[in-house]
């Protein structure tokens, strides 16, 4: 019978037929959803000769869920994720509209999942801006729940900002606000809890995985506190919990400006193996790097609480509204979140296999619309069916 995945003692528990929830998605969700379900379950038969199962188990979020009970995100889909502690989902469409607030916001916010994790990868074949895209194979962790993301801002001229500005200017003797008068104010908390979590993530991934060097990414020279704290207390850490890895050579890090990260991804990639990142740097990082790599619509990605072993994996593409419903859309990000979630539950063989899969098709030549160019491109149940072939 199936069980849930359980989390004890700082690890996870998976039985041989974990149940996984899963989120469609809005728009291409369903198109993508389908064929990524078809390649996981061929991938794991493969890798494991039915010892292994995945039961996976819909949850219902976005247009689906509001069409069927009037709620975006109902609470009893974020209770199923809560207790079965994973879950994967194609993209969910934010109603514009006043009062509702985005759904991945939400997800996230509701099980603190603080880790944004994306690996960047370039898989030969893809069409890049660079000339040597191939260096480039750098993992993002960004802290995903303080920074300017908190929220906390007044609008100008709004009676609240006048008491936020006055009480600077009397209170803390502020006198550097240019224009006092019309200044919109917003807060940027940075914690040491915030911080000093998020870079242990970051470490652990890289020693796990047999990589070297962790920087931190920060503008520390001209916020001092917030993202100065990020750095000073991600080497704080660093000395404090990984003293014995820092004197064997296994772990090296070091810090770099924002900016200049910005320019050394470009011109020296392959310096970088794992990078955290605050939350607003990270936001700006994470969609340069997948760009470079011609990656944006296939970059996958997953939002992970490290201390309770809460992750959601996700397409990082939007639902596509110009595609849906045609068999058009890419499906490569979703399968590969589906390759961080195999790892992540230590089925690795299954991940390798799909990821060996799409590296062998992209190879080919073989593409959907948005990466052949001017060459004839798959449908994405076509695409689906190359892969499967190729396991
Ligand atoms: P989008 O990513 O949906 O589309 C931008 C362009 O990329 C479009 O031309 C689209 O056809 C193309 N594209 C996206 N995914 C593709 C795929 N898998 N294969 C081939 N082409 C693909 O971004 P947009 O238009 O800004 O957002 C549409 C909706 O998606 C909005 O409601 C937005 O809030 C939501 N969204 C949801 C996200 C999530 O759930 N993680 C992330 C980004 C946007």
């Amino acid at each position: 019978m199936a069980e849930k995945v359980t989390f004890k003692n700082g690890k996870l528990h998976v039985p041989a037929d974990p149940i996984i929830p899963y989120i469609e998605g809005d728009g291409v969700g369903q198109d993508i959803w389908q064929n990524a379900q078809l390649v996981f379950d061929r991938a794991v038969e493969k890798a494991y000769k039915g010892s292994r199962k995945i039961e996976w188990l819909e949850v219902l979020a976005g247009k689906k869920a509001f069409s069927q009970s009037g709620v975006w995100l109902p609470d009893a889909s974020l209770e199923v994720i809560k207790s079965h502690l994973l879950a994967i989902k194609g993209p969910l469409e934010t109603p514009v509209g006043g009062g509702i607030r985005s759904l991945n916001v939400a997800l996230r916010q509701e099980l603190d999942l603080f880790a944004c994790v994306r690996p960047v990868r370039y898989f030969q074949g893809v069409p890049s801006p660079l000339k040597h895209p191939e260096k480039t194979d750098i993992t993002i962790f960004r802290e995903n729940t303080e920074d300017i993301y908190a929220g906390i801002e007044w609008e100008a001229g709004s009676s609240q900002v006048q008491k936020v500005i006055e009480f600077l200017q009397t209170q803390m003797q502020v006198q550097k606000i240019r224009f006092p008068e019309s200044s919109s104010i917003g807060i940027k908390p940075i914690s040491i809890e915030g911080s000093k979590r998020l870079i242990r993530s970051a470490i652990d991934y890289a020693l796990a995985k047999g990589l070297r060097k962790v920087t931190l990414v920060h503008k520390g020279n001209i916020q001092k506190f917030t993202e100065g704290g990020f750095r000073k207390w991600g080497y704080e850490l660093a000395q404090e919990e990984y003293a014995a890895e820092l004197e064997k050579g296994r772990l090296v890090v070091d810090d770099i400006i924002a900016d200049n990260f910005l320019q050394q991804i470009l011109l020296n990639p392959e310096r970088f193996d794992v990078v955290a990142l605050t939350n607003l740097n990270g936001d700006y990082a994470s969609d340069a790097l997948a760009a470079q790599v011609g990656g944006i619509g296939i970059s996958p990605g997953a939002n992970i609480n490290y201390q309770t072993g809460h992750a959601i994996f996700e397409a990082t593409h939007g639902t596509a509204p110009d595609i849906t419903g045609q068999d058009k859309a890419n499906p490569c990000s979703l399968l590969l979140s589906g390759c961080m979630l195999f790892e992540y539950i230590g089925w690795k063989e299954a991940a390798d296999l799909i990821t060996a899969a799409i590296e062998k098709s992209f190879a080919a030549g073989c593409f959907t619309a948005d990466l052949a160019g001017e060459a004839p491109s798959y449908s994405t149940s076509e695409f689906a069916q190359v892969l499967i072939e190729n396991l």
